[in-house]
């Protein structure tokens, strides 16, 4: 007979667990809910308009954040009922939402106003790092443009760490795929989304304006601290 997730827990609940086993058989099913911005949605102007921030936080990743969850409940669900086509059927969904999820709460961090740092440039061992892998920080700007330009309908332009290889990597993902699909030891520093509804109210159809001008807003001092923590 097929043993459901939530059996299970509460059948190794009864025999001492490890301490990360344990708070999942007591926390039941983890959920998300939409972060709030850390500055107001005008914050960002002339860079990004206020409606664009508002409608992208209030619409577009609430909605990753609401279907994320139904894939999550249903999902738990089917593991109860020991479904299991069910439980593969739900994984594009759950990739899909839990990446825009995952991928617009770092995008929220990455941006900052100018009086508060925005496009202020990475000091310290971030900014050494930009220079030797990739000659300056103008280059590693004209390369991530570029990539973000040329990239085929939606999707995410990432500056990154290669926590093995101890290097900085530029990688590309579609869709909302977050960058650890790219590779396990990647941790994303800098993710600039370059779907339409990021730019278009405002830069309509001129993706290079927005690449261009979104790094006005970068928070390099974020980059810089997870750079700082995943490098060490
Ligand atoms: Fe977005």
């Amino acid at each position: 007979m097929a043993l459901s997730l939530r059996n299970l827990v509460s059948r190794n609940s009864l025999a001492p667990l490890p301490i990360g086993r344990l708070l999942l058989s007591t926390r039941g099913l983890q959920t998300f809910s939409l972060p709030d911005l850390p500055y107001d949605y005008g914050a960002l102007e002339p860079t990004i308009s206020g409606e664009i921030m508002m409608l992208h936080h209030q619409k577009h990743h609430q909605t990753y954040v609401t279907n994320y969850n139904k894939a999550l409940e249903q999902l738990d669900d089917a593991m109860n009922r020991g479904d299991p086509s069910t439980v593969v059927k739900l994984q594009s969904a759950l990739k899909f939402n839990g990446g825009g999820h995952i991928n617009h709460s770092i995008f929220w961090k990455n941006l900052a106003p100018v009086n508060e740092g925005g496009g202020e440039p990475p000091r310290g061992s971030l900014g050494w790092a930009i220079d030797t892998d990739f000659g300056s920080l103008e280059s590693l700007k004209q390369k991530m443009n570029a990539e973000g330009a040329a990239l085929q309908g939606s999707g995410w332009v990432w500056l990154g760490v290669d926590k093995e290889l101890k290097r900085l990597v530029v990688e590309t993902t579609a869709n909302q795929d977050p960058l650890v699909t790219k590779g396990p030891s990647l941790v994303p520093l800098i993710g600039l989304d370059v779907w339409e509804h990021a730019y278009y109210l405002q830069y309509k159809n001129v993706k290079p304006d927005y690449l261009n001008n979104i790094w006005k807003v970068i928070n390099w001092k974020y980059a810089s601290n997870v750079y700082e923590k995943e490098s060490a």
